[in-house]
């Protein structure tokens, strides 16, 4: 039997993602992990965009008309419309930065960080592979224009959620020295 210790640190991501992904009941289950967030000041500066089916066809068609800004190279806009396209469930992530005298805005970005990450792990303890991804594009002013976004706001990911098409393949574990101090 896995241990929780064991699966916290054996966590990995998958980017290979196809069907099925998490169903209705299992989003619900993802999302109510992601909302035990920790959250200074209760303030739940956090927005979870569930996309599945053809809503993840609208956040390429807004991925596609922010790459068209810069560029009328149809490969590369394409290209941004097929991204949502990689897994069947994309949970875009959002800070939504309130004004709070106790929690500067990177806290509030922390929190919402958090709360992806959590849901990651919620589905890969149901089963499912995850990826968090990023890109310009999550900076983008069209894009977070398209999502009603305030300029404080910030998109901390997509956590793109699946079925794993490629086995494990996770990553040894860095050499602690590196990173970890002990003081004593
Ligand atoms: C804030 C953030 C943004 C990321 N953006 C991307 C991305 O856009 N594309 C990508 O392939 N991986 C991205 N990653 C990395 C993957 O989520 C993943 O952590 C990495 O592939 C290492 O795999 P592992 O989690 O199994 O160690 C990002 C990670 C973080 C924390």
């Amino acid at each position: 039997m896995t241990t929780p210790i064991d699966f916290l640190s054996n966590r990995y991501s998958c980017g290979k993602l196809t069907t099925p992904g998490p169903s209705e009941s299992e989003l619900e289950q993802i999302i109510d992990v992601g909302l035990r967030a920790p959250d200074h000041a209760g303030l739940k500066p956090w927005q979870f965009i569930v996309m599945t089916g053809q809503g993840r066809e609208r956040l390429g068609d807004i991925l596609a008309a922010a790459v068209a800004v810069n560029t009328d190279d149809s490969a590369k806009i394409e290209k941004a419309r097929n991204m949502p396209l990689r897994a069947p469930v994309v949970v875009t992530v959002i800070a939504k930065y309130k004004e709070h005298a106790k929690v500067p805005r990177i806290e509030q970005v922390q929190s919402a960080g958090c709360a992806l990450f959590s849901m990651q792990q919620a589905a890969q303890a149901l089963g499912y592979g995850g990826i968090w991804r990023t890109g310009d594009l999550a900076r983008d002013r069209t894009v977070k224009a398209a999502l009603n976004l305030d300029s404080y706001d910030e998109i901390v990911g997509f956590l793109y959620l699946g079925t794993e098409q490629q086995a494990n393949n996770c990553r040894k574990a860095l050499e602690k020295e590196t990173i970890v101090d002990f003081w004593r």
